[in-house]
């Protein structure tokens, strides 16, 4: 089991990113932070417990709060047209049956990586507020008890969802996606381009509503929501996607590329600019350009079919305890 820590801003797909995590037995999570991103904080951390509860995740499970906005600029949340009024797809789960521990994100990082054994992958499916901070300040506890970061952001040939060429994340917190993306660490970045395409249709999640495990049926409820939300016949799966990396790496296609994270730019504040030029040029410098020492794993595709398998064969090995009848009926 590849020990495991999340950092999310739940949000309809991270909440599917979670339920991957969560039930995957190659992961063994020891913990979630918390950012602002998709909404405030609050609402993210609400939006997590309840979906720790539909997983039946361990009750000790700890959940930090962690930043409330940007290091910058000020916070501007996602629409409700895309994650729904409560945030997560509106689908009526009950309040959360548990609590957040009461120390903040970095300080939960600290205490988990310091009593890790083993090196653990941070998965960070947020604006990278929390992660940035946490390796400024930890830099020699990050650099010897991370063994990765894979990284919801950017785009490497897809069109931006903020401005024209910048993803949502990386653009929330252009400061702190350039501290994580060039602190040394190894990473993965899990772009706009594979994201967009793990996708089900609004047939294929009606029938995951029905399944009896509480987590694919929920997954489904989110499917479905979100295609109605968004007015789409398909709903992506999103963060959940990136998670599905971690889990089956040789799924993926990768390739390593110099990247830079653009922080001034008039019109591409937020982009990602990935070296694409061929090997010679790549990284070399000249009148014009002072590479990025930054090389990054680019996640350019993914083997479509055998992450839906993976993300419905994991919630859907899920049994309802007989004895609590439906958790999910608020
Ligand atoms: C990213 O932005 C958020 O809305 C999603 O949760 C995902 O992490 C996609 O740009
Ligand atoms: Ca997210």
């Amino acid at each position: 089991m590849i020990p495991t820590l999340l950092d999310v801003d739940t949000g309809y797909d991270d909440a599917l990113a979670l339920l991957l995590a969560l039930r995957s037995p190659a992961l063994r999570v020891l913990g979630i932070t918390c950012a602002a991103g998709n909404h405030g904080l609050p609402r993210v951390i609400d939006n997590t417990l309840k979906i720790l509860d539909v997983a039946n995740a361990p009750r000790d499970l700890p959940v930090a709060a962690g930043v409330r906005q940007p290091l910058v600029e000020a916070l501007r949340p996602l629409a409700v047209n895309i994650h729904g009024a409560d945030g997560m797809a509106d689908i009526g789960l009950p309040p959360p049956d548990r609590s957040p521990v009461a120390v903040h994100a970095i300080e939960l990082l600290r205490a988990l990586l310091t009593g890790a054994d083993t090196p653990v992958r941070l998965v960070a499916l947020a604006p990278l507020t929390n992660l940035a901070l946490f390796i400024r300040q930890y830099p020699d506890l990050a650099a010897a008890k991370v063994s990765g970061v894979t990284l919801m952001g950017g785009a490497y040939l897809a069109h931006g969802n903020t401005n024209p060429v910048a993803e949502f994340n990386i653009r929330q917190d252009p400061e702190a996606s350039r501290i994580v993306l060039d602190s040394g660490l190894p990473i993965t970045l899990y772009p706009l381009d594979p994201f967009r395409s793990l996708t089900f249709s609004l047939e294929e999640s009606r029938t995951l509503t029905t399944h009896p495990s509480p987590s694919l049926s929920v997954a489904g409820r989110i499917l479905v929501s979100t295609c109605a939300t968004m007015g789409r016949a398909t709903a992506m799966i999103g963060d959940a996607g990136a998670v599905a990396t971690v889990i089956a790496p040789d799924k993926a296609h990768t390739v390593r590329l110099p990247l830079t994270v653009e922080l001034m730019g008039e019109a591409t504040r937020g982009m990602t600019v990935i070296d694409r030029r061929p090997a010679p040029q790549r990284g070399a410098a000249n009148e014009w350009w002072t590479p990025s020492p930054t090389q990054v794993d680019v996640v350019t595709e993914v083997d479509v079919a055998a992450y839906q398998q993976l993300f419905v064969t994991t919630l859907a090995d899920q049994a309802t305890p007989a004895s609590q009848g439906d958790p999910l009926v608020s």
